[in-house]
């Protein structure tokens, strides 16, 4: 979406403008949510659709979590407005986990309670970006990062990373896309779509980037309890004091304790930023469902050992999809490092039929695996990768193994 098309939005012909904005007009839908629908429709139909492209996980949220939300329906100080920037009980948990897990000490007045991760972004990109502002986007990046740019009318610059190198993004190169407009990177660590997990040693080299040309970092940590062999948890501002004045962190419950429908994250930032995004949503959502954020505080306010049992169901699942991976012809897959997604190359497929029909791209190839072997992956192109797909691996042990043997299949028939 880039502010030149915004130029073309006249009919040509009658100079009228069109029914829906210019700014909403050139948003592209989300093409992780369109694949899972495409495969939950075909599945109602009965169809055997095994589904690697939701981004959430398999399990039921802890029975904990639960009773609480059960409880705070049944207070009646729950059935009014709260303040928008969250209930105090859970800002405070959100100070207590955040130096908990992190390490990062915070206060309240710094935290604002938003409508999942993803208001989170929006309200951050909004918030601090201007109509041309630039943002470094490492590819592959998560399919909402460029469109929640664009919707405050600055632009998104993708700066590429390989699968050479897991995917990691370096100081070296976000240095070559710098220009005097860029005022923001978004850094996803670990990573949706790739996996990848950001070392101390990079975070700090990409954190003295940052302070060296003035940059805002949003660093989304919504996957952080997801990382595997042994790689710790590391947080930006932790890793760079220096940068906290300038770092917004975004993180919340869906990913790490499987809540993804309760719908709440949150940002944390300076005083000043956090208070104008708290403005910007009091006129758009106000709180969040104080039912979903009292379950939240119980979420924050247990152990983790929930987090790790599950933890334990991705790990098994992680070295079989990449076992499996390794097993297909002309498909490369790295050994996905964190979150719970594979992010395999089929550029080798490209170009090739499959039985009788020639795949040129991964949207292509998406469509017809669905098709042939009823297995729904996103392809690469929504997180800007062709040539790639996304393979959640958040889903049962017999179903991932099963859906790996039909790609198996089909793919030996690539001619
Ligand atoms: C990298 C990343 N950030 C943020 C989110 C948003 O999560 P939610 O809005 O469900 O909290 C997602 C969800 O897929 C994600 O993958």
């Amino acid at each position: 979406m880039a502010s030149e098309q915004f130029e073309n939005s006249r009919n040509e012909t009658t100079g009228e403008k069109g029914r829906i904005s210019e700014l909403i007009s050139a948003i592209k839908p989300s093409a992780t949510l369109a694949v899972d629908a495409k495969a939950k429709a075909l599945k109602a139909k009965g169809e055997p659709v095994i589904g690697f492209g939701a981004g959430e996980p398999d399990f039921a949220t802890p029975e904990f979590i639960v009773e609480a939300a059960t409880k705070a329906a049944g207070d009646k100080t729950m059935h009014k407005y709260t303040p928008t920037s969250g209930l105090p009980a859970l800002r405070e948990a959100i100070v207590q986990k955040t130096l908990r897990d992190s390490g990062l000490p915070i206060s309240t007045s710094q935290v604002l309670v938003t409508n999942g991760g993803k208001q989170a972004i929006s309200n951050a990109c909004l918030t601090l970006l201007d109509p041309g502002d630039e943002v470094l986007l490492p590819v592959p990046y998560w399919t909402t990062y460029p469109e929640a740019v664009a919707l405050a009318r600055a632009v998104p610059v993708e700066v590429p990373t390989s699968i050479e190198d897991d995917f990691h993004v370096t100081a070296e190169e976000l240095e070559k896309h710098v220009t005097s407009r860029t005022k923001m990177l978004i850094l996803n660590s670990p990573s949706n779509p790739s996996g990848a997990v950001l070392s101390e040693s990079e975070l700090s080299e990409i954190g003295d980037f940052a302070l060296e040309h003035g940059l805002w970092v949003l660093t989304d940590e919504i996957y952080e309890h997801l990382t595997y062999g042994g790689r710790p948890l590391v947080s930006l501002p932790v890793v760079k004091p220096e940068l906290r004045e300038k770092c917004i962190v975004v993180n919340g419950v869906a990913k790490t304790f499987a809540m993804t429908g309760w719908r709440v994250g949150w940002m944390i930032g300076p005083n000043d930023v956090v208070e104008a995004a708290t403005n910007l949503q009091s006129h758009t959502t106000s709180n969040v469902s104080n039912i979903s954020q009292m379950a939240t505080v119980a979420a924050l306010s247990g152990d983790l050992s929930a987090v790790a049992e599950m933890k334990v169901a991705f790990e098994r699942r992680r070295q079989s999809i990449f076992k499996l991976f390794g097993e297909i012809r002309d498909v490369v897959c790295r050994e996905p490092e964190g979150a719970f997604y594979a992010f395999p190359s089929f550029e080798k497929l490209l170009g090739r039929e499959i039985r009788g029909v020639k795949v040129e791209t991964t949207v292509e190839l998406a469509e017809i695996v669905l098709d042939l072997a009823k297995v729904a992956f996103v392809p690469g192109e929504a997180f800007g990768a062709p040539g790639y797909g996304r393979f959640s691996y958040a889903l049962a042990d017999a179903d991932l193994g099963e859906g790996l043997s039909r790609l198996i299949e089909l793919f030996s028939e690539v001619k």
